[in-house]
């Protein structure tokens, strides 16, 4: 709980009216897209990094967590509040600041709605290529923390491909530039790169500086629709080694389709056991030859049948049927347990077959999708209240087979409070003992975000 005096202090620092402590506004800050939730103890809403850092500069004294959060679309409980304290939250600070059109860059604040710099970028001809599931609702400070990827990421790569430099605020309150705004820089050690992805646990982003890219010409989209799950996930490897580098190589499982047609009330696939979403960009005569080329290789790899987008309203549609799969899959379970395991591509049928042998020994529906060009499936284990200890051991037994197989235990969700335990099982007790020292040198007192990635650490 904080004292009546932090409460008060911490008015005068933000303003009272962006200062919340009454229960329902608490709720509404409680929780993400896991279904994690921990009450915070009060809602800040600060509107400059100096704010920011009178914030951490108080809780360095008085001791409280400080929790920042973007729009809390988070997948692995990064910004649950599980140890209390006070949520950080930036809808205030939510400017594009500015987007330089000589230097292709922009520069913005971490509440920027990341679908709106990607409208706002392409008016004027330019991309943002990083394009998260959640892109009409997620933030760029959340997507900086969190390292989100998306569905671009398999041939534009994640969102540290993109940010030049930051302006943070460490967890001691001092307010620090890294990076720089030009195409190079190798001053000092690279701490934007350390920044990106660290969830929250080493800095506050309050500005951005991001790099942007010509807007290709011409996108050309398709579907494949296929008999079995194996199927696709084998002409999606061949896709990969076809070397034509798709924008977009999504693969939907039979449960992930019915979910969503059943969510959206359409029939997206004709009652395909699996699905296939292609899509390429670049000049108008690239794209015709290499949609072309995709179309001719799926339908050699087994595909039972293509479609091609042909306008926008129709791209439009499919995508809208992909990005809407994580909210639909609720209807077939009250409870998901969403992964992001990612296995190298060429891998991507024997991790489903292993997966569908550890849901079979544990009686458990697990509904995959997801990002096959990048090797990265999204795991749900769906399951009943009550399921929690079997579920926790199928987790377990996925990712010892996906570590097997040479790969990693989260592609774009992050560790947060969901992999916790799990961590060690993939970087070692040295690189977590690394990982623990860089967080105590930068916040001795344990205030920024306590509890995540570590669980029991600090
Ligand atoms: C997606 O690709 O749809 C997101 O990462 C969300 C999810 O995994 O459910
Ligand atoms: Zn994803």
């Amino acid at each position: 709980m904080l004292k009546p005096s932090v409460v008060k202090e911490l008015k005068t620092i933000v303003g009272a009216d962006n200062l919340s402590t009454s229960p329902e506004d608490l709720v509404v800050y409680s929780y993400d897209a896991t279904q994690q939730e921990a009450l915070p103890w009060a809602v800040a809403r600060p509107g400059t990094a100096e704010e920011v850092s009178r914030i951490l500069r108080l809780a360095n004294e008085e001791l409280f967590p400080v929790v920042p959060r973007g729009a809390g679309t988070g997948m692995s409980g990064g910004s649950v509040p599980v140890r209390g304290g006070v949520v950080l939250s930036f809808e205030r600070m939510n400017k594009i600041l500015e987007i330089d059109e000589e230097n292709l860059i922009a520069v913005v604040e971490p509440g920027v709605v990341t679908g709106f710099l990607q409208q706002e970028v392409e008016a004027r001809g330019l991309f943002y290529p990083p394009d998260p599931a959640s892109h009409q609702f997620c933030t760029m400070g959340g997507n900086v923390a969190e390292c989100a990827g998306g569905l671009r990421a398999v041939k534009y790569g994640v969102t540290k491909d993109y940010v030049l430099g930051l302006e943070v605020v460490l967890p001691t309150g001092e307010i620090i530039r890294t990076g720089a705004r030009t195409a190079k820089s190798v001053a000092g050690y690279d701490l934007t790169k350390l920044i990106v992805g660290s969830e929250g646990t080493l800095g506050v982003a309050t500005k951005i500086i991001v790099r942007l890219l010509p807007l290709p010409e011409s996108v050309r989209t398709l579907s494949a629709f296929f008999g079995s799950a194996e199927e696709a996930a084998a002409a999606a490897s061949r896709i990969m080694a076809g070397r034509i580098l798709p924008r977009a190589l999504e693969f939907i499982d039979r449960a992930a389709l019915r979910a969503v047609e059943g969510y959206l009330k359409e029939d997206i696939s004709g009652g395909a056991e699996a699905m296939l979403l292609v899509e390429v960009d670049g000049s108008a005569e690239a794209t015709g030859r290499d949609i072309g080329a995709i179309e001719a290789l799926v339908i050699k790899a087994g595909a039972a049948r293509v479609i091609r987008a042909e306008t926008g309203a129709e791209r439009e549609r499919i995508w809208k049927a992909r990005r809407s799969i994580s909210p639909a899959l609720y209807a077939i379970k009250p409870k998901k347990m969403n992964e992001d395991i990612v296995v190298p591509r060429s891998r991507i049928a024997e991790i489903l077959r292993e997966i569908g042998a550890i849901a079979g020994r544990h009686g458990l529906l697990i509904v995959n999708f997801g990002h096959a060009g990048d090797g990265n499936i999204h795991t749900n284990i769906m399951h009943d209240e009550g399921e929690a200890a079997k579920v926790e051991e199928a987790v377990k037994e996925i990712f010892a087979a996906v570590l097997r197989l040479g790969g990693s235990i989260s592609g774009e969700h992050g560790i947060g409070l969901s992999k916790a335990a799990y961590l060690p099982m993939e970087v070692g007790q040295a690189a977590l003992d690394a990982m623990k020292r860089i967080k105590q040198a930068l916040d001795p007192k344990g205030i920024l975000n306590p509890g995540k990635i570590f669980l029991n650490a600090e």
